[in-house]
């Protein structure tokens, strides 16, 4: 079989845990030269491990994306090291619930920084990098995946601020993506349901009571499902843009 990713490289944010970590070890298996940002650099040193003992080359970056300066830094020392950037994968999100007149106000503060700002500081530091990858005899085409949720397409109580952070990604995807296909730059949304990660270990009392009720009441998904998404939507034909992919457990029919 041929790896469809040979020759490119690939920026993963949020790689030091569930979907991230996944999906960086996806594109390495197709081939990718992966780049793994997340804060946590053991754990990022770890997947660079496990990638290298198969074969692959990997990059760890730890940074905090939330602040521009690091952002930007992230992605210069990415094309520094592996001189070209290919693949932009916008995952790293957090999500804290609860009733809005519960919530602190810091919490919906950290979800906007990091499920929107950074994503936007990152989209802005590739896009020129994206631009060159595009315009290279490697594939032709360049791809920013943005990792929305479920919650980006459906409302629902407890998940305002989140949802409001969702919602926005799906509409910055799909305005990019017109604005960048003509270049070759396929932009495009991947939203899952409920995915067995990290991600619900912010909360505490009935919230989380709630969320662990919900996860054994069904058989959620794996980040490695959310992976083969991801995998599937960069080595598409480069005529053919994947503009949304939404990923739900067969079983789920409602949130939390
Ligand atoms: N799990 C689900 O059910 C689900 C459903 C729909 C959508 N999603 C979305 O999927 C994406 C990945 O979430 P996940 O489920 O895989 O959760 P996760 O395991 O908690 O992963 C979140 C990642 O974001 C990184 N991160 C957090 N703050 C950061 C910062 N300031 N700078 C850089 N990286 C940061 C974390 O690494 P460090 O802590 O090391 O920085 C971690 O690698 C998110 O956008 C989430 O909204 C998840």
């Amino acid at each position: 079989m041929s790896l469809k990713l040979v020759g490119t490289v690939a920026l993963v944010t949020g790689a030091s845990s569930g979907i991230g970590h996944a999906t960086a070890r996806a594109l390495a298996e197709q081939g990718a030269r992966v780049v793994a940002v997340a804060r946590r650099k053991d754990r990022l040193d770890a997947l660079v491990n496990d990638i290298q003992q198969s074969g692959g080359e990997a990059l760890a970056i730890a940074s905090d994306i939330t602040d521009r300066a690091s952002a930007e830094a992230a992605v210069r020392q990415a094309v520094d090291h592996f001189g070209r950037l290919d693949i932009l994968v916008n995952n790293a999100g957090v999500m804290i619930i609860g009733p809005v007149v519960e919530n602190e106000v810091r919490d919906w503060e950290q979800m906007i920084a990091l499920n929107q700002q950074a994503l936007l500081y990152m989209t802005k530091a590739a896009l020129p990098h994206l631009e060159a990858a595009a315009e290279s005899d490697v594939r032709g085409v360049a791809d920013i995946v943005n990792i929305s949720s479920y919650a980006g397409r459906v409302a629902s109580p407890n998940f305002a601020v989140y949802n409001m952070t969702k919602f926005g990604v799906n509409g910055f995807t799909e305005a990019l993506r017109q604005e960048l296909g003509g270049g070759h730059i396929r932009v495009g949304v991947l939203e899952p349901g409920a995915v067995r990660t990290e991600l619900n270990d912010n909360h505490s009392g009935v919230i989380r009571d709630d969320i662990e009720a919900f996860f054994a009441s069904i058989e959620a998904l794996e980040a490695e499902d959310i992976a083969d998404g991801v995998a599937y939507m960069v080595t598409r034909p480069r005529r053919a843009a994947i503009g949304e992919l939404w990923m739900m457990p067969t079983e789920q029919t409602y949130k939390v």
